[in-house]
């Protein structure tokens, strides 16, 4: 602080001279330049960006649903990525899931897993998945690249999937071309413990006991390729399909999650709260994703500076987007009980080269992993009504947090953002005070750093900091509030290039380190980020 004021009297002194004096005299000129030149090796030093934390005032859980991921029928999410078949014995797998997917994500301690789509799950007719796989129908996968889908990967495959994994399934049921039946079915297929034709069939195929899923989308992006509805049609479609969709088990329900907003559609999110019973709506989702322009994206790997500040301009505007929706609902939900379910988010570039266009399949950068630390920021400091997102996709698809090339594996720099968040999950949210600089190009400015925090129940203290400046390093300087620290120690993640990435000949070129570079000085915790770097510090 002290030394913060004696800057801005510098500052000012020198101002003065400037301007009283107006450096008429030569040596007034030197000394001038000479106090300018010590203030300005003064202010390196001094934070341009404060944050304050009150440890021991948080109100709301980052839900550890906030850090879920998306896996949908689409280029080689499932096949290739997850599934690789039965039979293989190239690839290590359990019942056709890759051993090496399953493990990378038991790491990062995924919560759940969304299936089977995004648009592909308004296509999907989940009996077309089940029984025994030479007598499942072929079907034309329309949404992606329009190549034939075998249905060997289906609902107990899935399901199996999620058990590997530890995870939560939420599944994507069909509005747009199924029936209220089929989607009634389904659920009780799944979730069914007595006697009825559904649970009966699900014997039949080899499981006994119920799954007891509880996350259900009711449809998908309605608006688009779930069916091109209006809003004010899709709430009826929706209350028909909520009111069939019934399991309990226990004191647990359903959770079900209307197909909500693409981005800054207010008006879509006000119907769906004004006009569906909040009783049969748990959730809504939303979907913004981080692209400089539907018709012009950027190479993934291949980009310039600009293109760079502009990804992380849209990334940004999920605060706005997130704010905007999140006034509307608190008009209709001042408790807060429907939840804003941000299922689709991420970084969309142009496919890799030679890749199949429907595929979707791009690399994934230092740019990623900036967007991954700031969004989850985000999501981590709007708690109280951002209670689950999905990032698109897990594997080979969009802002992929895992890659794989026949037997080949790697792990993207978004997958490590994921990792050093975890302390966040389940923690309490700590609110965070922050003042920072801009990051500024192309004529846009976005705050240069990001901060959230949070508490463990064993009075860790997790923050997750992000600098998305390109060309500036931020001192940083956090004032401890309402906690005894006894240490501090970090992770970074840093590259020498915004466009580093992990190939795989060099899968591990983008990898955090250990971080030593935060200093603690009774309350004070000082620090100094590299340019587009993320740190996450656990204090004690
Ligand atoms: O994630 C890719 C696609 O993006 C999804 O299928 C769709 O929901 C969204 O438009």
């Amino acid at each position: 602080m002290i030394r913060y004021f004696i800057s801005v009297f510098l500052t000012l002194y020198v101002s003065y001279l400037a301007l009283v004096i107006r450096l008429k005299s030569k040596i007034m000129k030197y000394l001038t330049s000479l106090l300018l030149f010590i203030c300005l090796l003064a202010s390196q030093g001094i934070a341009q960006t404060t944050i304050t934390l009150h440890a021991d005032e948080g109100e709301y859980t980052i839900s550890r649903h906030i850090y879920g991921h998306f896996s949908e029928h689409l280029g080689h999410c499932i096949y290739g990525g997850f599934y690789v078949g039965e039979d293989n014995k190239m690839i290590p797998n359990q019942r056709g899931i890759r051993t090496d997917v399953v493990n990378a994500l038991k790491e990062l301690e995924i919560p759940n897993l969304r299936w089977p789509g995004g648009c592909f799950a308004d296509t999907y007719h989940w009996k077309d998945g089940i029984g025994p796989k030479s007598d499942r129908p072929k079907i034309v996968n329309t949404w992606w690249g329009g190549v034939t889908e075998d249905n060997s990967f289906g609902t107990h495959e899935f399901l199996d999937l999620c058990e590997q994994l530890g995870t939560e399934p939420f599944i994507s049921g069909n509005v747009g071309s199924g029936t209220v039946q089929e989607l009634s079915d389904w659920v009780q297929y799944i979730n069914f413990n007595g006697e009825s034709p559904m649970s009966e069939l699900r014997k039949t195929n080899g499981r006994e006991e119920p799954w007891k899923v509880k996350y259900w989308g009711v449809g998908n992006e309605a608006w688009g390729c779930g069916g091109n509805m209006r809003v004010e049609h899709y709430v009826d479609v929706y209350r028909k399909y909520a009111t069939f969709m019934n399991a309990r088990w226990g004191d647990e329900r359903i959770f079900r999650i209307a197909s909500g907003p693409s981005d800054d559609n207010y008006h879509w999110t006000e119907v769906l709260m004004r006009d569906i019973p909040h009783q049969l709506m748990q959730g809504i989702g939303m979907h913004h994703y981080s692209v400089i322009n539907w018709n012009k994206k950027s190479s993934a790997t291949e980009f310039s500076e600009e293109e760079y500040a502009v990804t992380m301009q849209k990334a940004y505007d999920m605060e706005r987007i997130i704010r905007g929706h999140s006034a509307v609902m608190d008009q209709y939900d001042a408790d807060r009980r429907v939840a804003l379910v941000v299922d689709e988010w991420g970084g969309w570039y142009d496919v890799e080269p030679g890749t199949n266009p429907g595929f979707l399949f791009q690399q994934n950068t230092m740019r990623d992993a900036m967007i991954a630390g700031m969004t989850l920021n985000i999501f981590n400091n709007h708690a109280d009504r951002v209670r689950m997102a999905n990032l698109a996709q897990t594997v080979n698809v969009l802002q992929a947090v895992v890659l794989t090339d026949g037997e080949k594996m790697l792990l993207t720099p978004t997958y490590y953002v994921m990792d050093m968040y975890k302390a966040h999950h389940d923690a309490t949210l700590i609110p965070a005070k922050i003042h920072t600089v801009d990051y500024t190009l192309e004529g846009k400015s976005i705050p240069a750093v990001s901060v959230s925090a949070s508490k463990k129940e064993n009075g860790t203290l997790t923050i997750s900091l992000v600098n998305v400046d390109s060309r500036s390093a931020q001192p940083v300087s956090i004032d401890l509030r309402g906690m005894h620290a006894q240490g501090v120690q970090g992770q970074i993640l840093q590259a020498a290039k915004l466009q580093a990435h992990n190939t795989f000949d060099q899968p591990e070129g983008v990898h955090p380190a250990n971080y030593n570079g935060a200093k603690l000085d009774g309350d004070q915790i000082t620090l100094t980020m590299p340019p587009f770097s993320v740190i996450v510090l656990s204090v004690r």
